[in-house]
């Protein structure tokens, strides 16, 4: 059975605002106050491992022990099916130092070239780490089709060129509350919540 989340804050181990800002969206009928790690300056560790798995739960130990409070990390990245799932674990690289995801999602298009398969899936890995160092872990996907030119401007990272399935909009042209509906970060939530916080 997965342990409960019993405190009244929460560090979300994340340097990126578009997450935070999901994120805290996600928590704010928890009430849960949140605080993330660039606001309390802490460390971005290095994304070392090979899987979503292994890099949620690296950045959440990594935050709950220099903070000393449970820390939720995501990790997560498009997959690509005709390109073997790339960018995957290197999304957030595909866009360079200057995180341009115009950048990476035109990456994306040239190494797709005229391949007809189209399909895509996002996926989101949650690990919730307590400082003594117990982790809970959970995983969402949203399958769907890549579209180009990029359409929209809500969203952030790859949601211009994502439609999930049964859409005819892209992530990007959709209002927070719909993305949240059916992401792959909101499926992987959703199982934290209930293993960890139902009740609360
Ligand atoms: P990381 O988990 O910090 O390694 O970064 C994952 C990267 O995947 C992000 O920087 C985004 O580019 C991409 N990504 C993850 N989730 C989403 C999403 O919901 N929409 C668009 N892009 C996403």
């Amino acid at each position: 059975m997965a342990r409960r989340f019993d405190a009244e804050k929460l560090v979300i181990a994340s340097h990126n605002a578009g997450k935070v800002r999901e994120i805290a969206e996600l928590l704010a009928p928890h009430r849960v106050a949140v605080v993330s790690a660039a606001d309390l300056a802490l460390d971005e560790p290095e994304e070392t491992g090979e899987t979503f798995a292994d890099n949620a739960r690296l950045k959440a130990e990594a935050a709950a022990a220099a903070s000393g409070l449970p820390a939720l990390a995501d990790d997560s990245g498009l997959c690509v099916v005709a390109l073997d799932g790339a960018p995957g674990v290197y999304s957030a690289r595909w866009a360079g130092p200057n995180k341009d995801f115009g950048h990476a999602m035109e990456r994306v298009r040239v190494a797709l070239d005229d391949t007809p398969d189209r399909e895509a899936y996002f996926v989101c890995v949650l690990a919730l780490a307590w400082p003594d160092g117990h982790v809970e872990s959970f995983e969402g996907r949203v399958y769907g089709r890549l579209v180009f030119p990029p359409r929209g401007d809500k969203g952030f990272g790859y949601d211009p060129i994502f439609e999930p399935v049964g859409e005819d909009r892209t992530f990007a042209e959709m209002d927070p509350a719909e993305k949240h509906a059916m992401s792959h970060r909101a499926q992987a939530f959703d199982l934290l919540m209930a293993a960890c916080f139902a009740a609360k």
